[in-house]
């Protein structure tokens, strides 16, 4: 499980991360990241709202000496949210925040969170402006060595041309979407990897607040067929694509599952996965978003 993936950057991405969205508090997030790091995940995907990059900064910090890991051994993202009343200067301020907060002198993969600004309405045309503001901080302080990649989340194609047509702008290195058999799209995977551009899932699970993907029967009885769990199955679904993962969990036990996805799901069970009847998107929708 220690597959990586190569970014237009020229970093090496784990394709496997561990989700942090909703854990919050010291001691939490040390005893989560201590049986992450016990199992072998090497990545932490994290953000800005989250409100945890302290936490994860201080217990790495105990961590990292505790499994014999170098900074460099593990991988690091984190996300900002465009805002209407960012100047380059507050980007700026907000990034070394994040590096403070962390705890450290580089940021792996730093992502645009989401393609509208707060403050705005979804059809905006100012939401243009700031996200394209956040990305030309985000490009010269990976310019200057701070953030190893840039990358955003949650951009449709629209949003992605923006960047990768424009040659003012660098094409960034990952886009992180909501990707699950329930919700996604070949059209924006094709375009991702016809320009680069590596994608990472997330909510893979169908998120901590609904259980229904990981109850879904088709998954079930794949799963079973196999002898495996539905988790492990929506999980290793995305990986044997090549896709990234980032499966969040709180126990010892979910925390390890997850990382045992060493097995192959047959090609008519990867399709019957894909072509699941039932739609379900579970987070934020940018198609509005201008
Ligand atoms: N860029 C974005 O806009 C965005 C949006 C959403 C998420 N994300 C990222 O993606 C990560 C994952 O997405 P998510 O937080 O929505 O959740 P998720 O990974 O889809 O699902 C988490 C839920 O699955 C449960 N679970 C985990 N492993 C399990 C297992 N082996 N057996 C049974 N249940 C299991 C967890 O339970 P327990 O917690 O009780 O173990 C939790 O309720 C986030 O943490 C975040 O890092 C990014
Ligand atoms: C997939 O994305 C394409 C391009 O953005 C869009 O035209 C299409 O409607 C999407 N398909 C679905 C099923 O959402």
């Amino acid at each position: 499980m220690n597959a990586v993936f190569l970014l237009n950057t020229g970093y090496l991405i784990p394709l496997l991360g561990f989700g942090t969205y909703q854990i919050t508090g010291p001691e939490k997030i040390y005893n989560v990241l201590d049986y992450a790091l016990n199992a072998g995940y090497r990545h932490i995907d994290s953000a800005i709202v989250y409100r945890n990059e302290a936490e994860i900064g201080n217990a790495l910090k105990t961590l990292l000496p505790k499994y014999n890991l170098k900074r460099e051994d593990i991988f690091i993202t984190t996300k900002i949210v465009p805002s209407s009343k960012h100047s380059e200067q507050d980007v700026e301020n907000l990034v070394k925040d994040s590096l403070r907060n962390l705890q450290t002198n580089y940021i792996d993969l730093f992502l645009i969170h989401w393609p509208g600004a707060s403050g705005l309405q979804p059809g905006d045309p100012k939401n243009k402006k700031q996200r394209l503001l956040t990305w030309k901080i985000l490009t010269k302080f990976k310019k200057e060595g701070l953030l190893r990649s840039a990358g955003v989340s949650n951009f449709l194609i629209k949003h992605l041309e923006e960047l990768v047509d424009d040659p003012e702008y660098e094409t960034p290195a990952v886009n992180q979407v909501e990707w699950h058999p329930r919700n996604h799209n070949s059209t924006l995977l094709d375009y991702c990897r016809e320009k680069g551009i590596f994608l990472q899932a997330y909510s893979s699970l169908g998120t901590s607040g609904s259980s229904s993907l990981r109850e879904d029967s088709t998954v079930r009885q794949i799963a079973q067929k196999l002898g495996k769990s539905s988790t492990q199955v929506l999980l290793r679904w995305a990986y044997q694509q090549n896709i990234g993962i980032l499966p969040k969990a709180s126990s010892r036990a979910h925390i390890e599952e997850n990382i045992d996805l060493d097995f192959v799901i047959p090609d008519e069970d990867m399709k019957t996965l894909s072509d699941l009847k039932v739609k379900q998107k579970f987070a934020w929708d940018p198609t509005v978003v201008a």
